[in-house]
């Protein structure tokens, strides 16, 4: 099996970022530091990944988190915040997030070893729509609601089209859900900030057809197979 696939079902990487450690110098076969990305895994290989061995088969996991605000989306905070992966405890195998929510979003993130899947969810060309909610300061008229599904410049950027819709209207706020196709950083924010509505609160609802529905805050569940379907 050639290496970038093994390092992908070892669930460290995707077989591209898989190339780019090879090349970087941070993959070795047998003690030995590869040099080549074509290189074929044979039976009885030690694969070392950033100095850790990896193997290919570990069982493939994917989990939703309802995750709460107030946590980082890493596997790791230097500041000792605490992290998503605080809230998963009894899961054997090494998952890790897929894409991030910021500290202060809450709501559906999913956790894997399959780094070819995650890299499929998170890359906004492959264009898995992500649902948001969104309570926003002050009204959206059918203007700016017009401009949020066409696109808005947040700034040397326009979005691209985008679904979005009101759910409620507050006396000071407006509640909307919308769906991007890319992932930019704090885009929802900066969206609702460019057409004069701050967000007071986000919460992702959906990750293309797979949705949050009730799960607890900081809870967390296996995906069934047809979600995994969907999403793959
Ligand atoms: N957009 C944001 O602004 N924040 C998130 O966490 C996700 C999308």
């Amino acid at each position: 099996m050639r290496i970038n696939k093994y390092i992908a079902m070892s669930g460290v990487a995707s077989r591209r970022k898989a190339d780019e450690l090879i090349e970087n110098g941070n993959v070795k076969v047998n003690s030995i530091t590869l040099k080549s990305p074509g290189y074929d895994v044979k039976e009885g290989d030690i694969v070392e990944v950033n100095g850790r061995i990896i193997e290919a088969e570990e069982k493939k996991v994917y989990l939703m988190l309802n995750k709460p605000v107030g946590y980082i989306t890493s596997v790791k905070d230097e500041h000792m915040r605490p992290t998503v992966m605080d809230l998963v405890t009894d899961i054997e195998a090494r998952v890790f997030p897929v894409g991030r929510l910021d500290f202060n979003t809450s709501g559906l993130l999913l956790l894997t070893n399959d780094g070819d899947f995650a890299y499929k969810v998170a890359h906004p060309k492959h264009s898995t729509g992500k649902t948001y909610r969104a309570k926003v300061q002050g009204i959206i008229s059918r203007e700016k609601l017009a401009k949020l599904r066409r696109g808005v410049d947040i700034g040397g950027f326009v979005t691209s089209p985008a679904q979005a819709n009101i759910v409620k209207e507050l006396p000071k706020h407006t509640v909307v859900e919308i769906t991007i196709h890319e992932g930019r950083y704090r885009q929802v924010r900066k969206m609702f900030k460019a057409i004069g509505n701050p967000v007071e609160e986000l919460e992702r609802i959906a990750i293309g057809s797979v949705k949050l529905g009730r799960l607890a805050v900081g809870g967390y569940r296996k995906l069934t197979k047809e979600e995994i379907e969907a999403l793959k």
